[in-house]
């Protein structure tokens, strides 16, 4: 399983260290960014200018979680910031196909994000179109969140929806991936997983060891 660590669960006094140690991690695929505005989520995070920032320090690409109003107004800006990929959600996002063809415009890959209250039916014409689907195991807005199990069987259709129709789209699941919750996603095929606080809690100082194990511990 590739991990893409969600920066909004870093210590943010200490992003440039964290991603300069987390880039040496074979496992990690790449950093995800909850841009959050306060208004599709009752929280404030960051925008692109930080992947803008952190760009230096890294060699993997970011990717950028929309949970704004009007995703596709920041797709310039994410492009111009060196994200490689958006990820706009389903249920804020009018034109699907539009938004696809926006952020192939500026040079990105584009995913659909589906809420735990979206099925997967709602998305499945979308699919054979796009670049990924992000699977969101708990609501949007906050990190620390319990795992929803009973979304398990949605990301089992995505996944048999992938190996029968689209086997180059990438399925991604995110929220309350930990160590107890991660091997029913590694049992099923899930390869590729967003950690937030099982990532970083209780690690201010970046530390590759620790960072390691914490993977490590998601396949266990
Ligand atoms: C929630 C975000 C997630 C979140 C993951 O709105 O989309 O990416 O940061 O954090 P954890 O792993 O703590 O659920
Ligand atoms: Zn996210």
């Amino acid at each position: 399983m590739k991990v893409y660590p969600s920066l909004m669960a870093a210590d943010f006094g200490n992003l440039a260290a964290c991603v300069s140690v987390l880039d040496t991690l074979a496992d990690v695929g790449g950093y995800h960014l909850d841009v959050m505005d306060n208004h599709f989520v009752p929280n404030f995070t960051f925008g692109p200018l930080v992947a803008g920032a952190l760009q230096k320090y890294v060699t993997k690409p970011f990717e950028a979680h929309l949970m704004v109003q009007n995703p596709l107004q920041h797709f310039d800006q994410c492009a111009q910031n060196g994200v490689a990929h958006v990820f706009t959600h389903i249920e804020n996002t009018p034109d699907i196909s539009d938004a696809c063809a926006k952020a192939r415009g500026c040079g990105m890959g584009y995913g659909l994000v589906i809420n735990p209250e979206t099925p997967f039916g709602q998305a499945r014409e979308y699919l054979c179109a796009i670049d990924s689907l992000l699977v969101m195991t708990v609501n949007p807005g906050f990190c620390g969140q319990i795992f929803m199990n009973e979304l398990l069987p949605k990301i089992d259709e995505a996944l048999y929806y992938r190996s029968t129709r689209n086997p180059l789209l990438r399925i991604v699941v995110d929220g309350g991936v930990n160590a107890e919750t991660a091997p029913a996603l590694h049992k099923r095929g899930v390869e590729e997983v967003v950690v937030g606080s099982y990532m970083f809690k209780d690690i201010s100082l970046p530390d590759a060891h620790r960072y390691k194990a914490r993977i490590r511990s998601l396949y266990s």
